[in-house]
């Protein structure tokens, strides 16, 4: 009897994609910057349906390459062993078998998310490796420890894990889920050249030399929130960091003028930008913007909020 070759091998288990999504603030206060140089924040995070993919493969090396979604263009891609995929590795690693143990795994991302856009897309491809690597070293951490890796690897790490809607305090990190019952149309038009969020946020120092070290509240947005009433929110969307954002790169408020002026209830930078989502009164609202926005700008995208953190496809 003939055996095809490997047929005496041990079955290799099936490798894990996980899909993380894009954020937007739909507020996002902040305060002087603390003694550590972290702001401290009251935001609100909505997930939106723009995601980056990580498939985790079993290996016996340590890889990872990132494939772009054409909209992407040529950005600039880290280096190797410079991705968050590898401090996500080293982490998980340390945490389950201490120091000198050596992660193998060929990881894949794709992303759509636009890079350096203030949409958290480093952050969406940290959690899908939390979460996936976790799957494939069999590790079972818990969502506990999982929240304390993400919070060390980043502010918005832990609301990637989480998604959904969440309010976030500390330093971003600290979340808590809160209630969205709306179905909200977002039109996102990213930017081709990223804006450093270090960068922006000392800009915003420089603004506002004497801000109170309490951030303004989000309570408006909750309220709004709870309403699910796209006018309500439009009128209670807060972005802190917009007016250093703007100011750096002034095109931007351009834009955001453009994009209310061709039927979006409300234009605002995300987070740190310069990635601009323009609020619609409903899907086929935001198609409409979209396609007049497609006069200025080559990429224009829509989405919808809120959608899942982090999942095992
Ligand atoms: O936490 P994360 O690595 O995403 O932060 C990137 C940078 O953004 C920080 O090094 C800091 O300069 C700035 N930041 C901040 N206050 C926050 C979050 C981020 O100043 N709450």
């Amino acid at each position: 009897m003939s055996r095809s070759p490997g047929a005496y091998e041990p079955l290799r288990p099936a490798p894990f994609t996980v899909r993380a999504a894009a954020k937007i603030n739909l507020h996002l206060g902040v305060g002087a910057a603390r003694e550590d140089g972290f702001h401290p924040l009251d935001t609100v995070y909505q997930a939106v349906s723009l995601y980056d993919d990580l498939t985790a493969h079993r290996d016996d090396d340590w890889s990872v390459t990132t494939h772009l979604a054409a909209h992407l263009g040529d950005v600039a891609l880290p280096g190797p062993g410079d991705n968050i995929v590898d401090r996500v590795a080293e982490l998980l690693c340390a945490a389950q078998c201490g120091d000198g143990c050596r992660p193998t795994a060929r990881v894949e991302i794709s992303k759509t998310i636009p890079v350096a856009g203030g949409m958290a897309g480093g952050s969406a491809d940290a959690a899908a490796a939390l979460v996936a690597l976790d799957r494939l070293w069999d590790l079972g951490t818990p969502d506990e420890q999982m929240l304390a890796l993400a919070a060390q690897l980043g502010s918005d790490v832990p609301f990637s894990l989480v998604g959904g809607t969440a309010r976030g305090l500390g330093r971003g990190e600290v979340v808590t889920p809160v209630t969205d019952p709306g179905a909200w149309a977002w039109v996102v038009v990213p930017d081709a050249e990223g804006l450093s969020t270090p960068a922006v946020y000392r800009h915003w120092d420089t603004l506002f030399p004497d801000a109170s070290p309490e951030p303004a509240s989000a309570q408006p947005v909750l309220t709004a929130l709870a309403s699910a009433d796209p006018v309500a929110l439009a009128a209670a969307l807060h972005n802190d960091l917009e007016v250093a954002a703007v100011d750096l790169r002034p095109d931007l408020g351009e834009l955001l003028a453009r994009g209310e002026a061709e039927g979006a209830l409300r234009g605002m930078v995300s987070g740190s930008g310069p990635t601009c989502v323009f609020l619609c009164e409903s899907a086929e609202a935001a198609r409409g913007v979209a396609s007049a926005l497609s006069a200025v700008r080559d990429v224009v995208l829509t989405a919808h909020g809120p959608v899942s953190g982090a999942h095992v496809l």
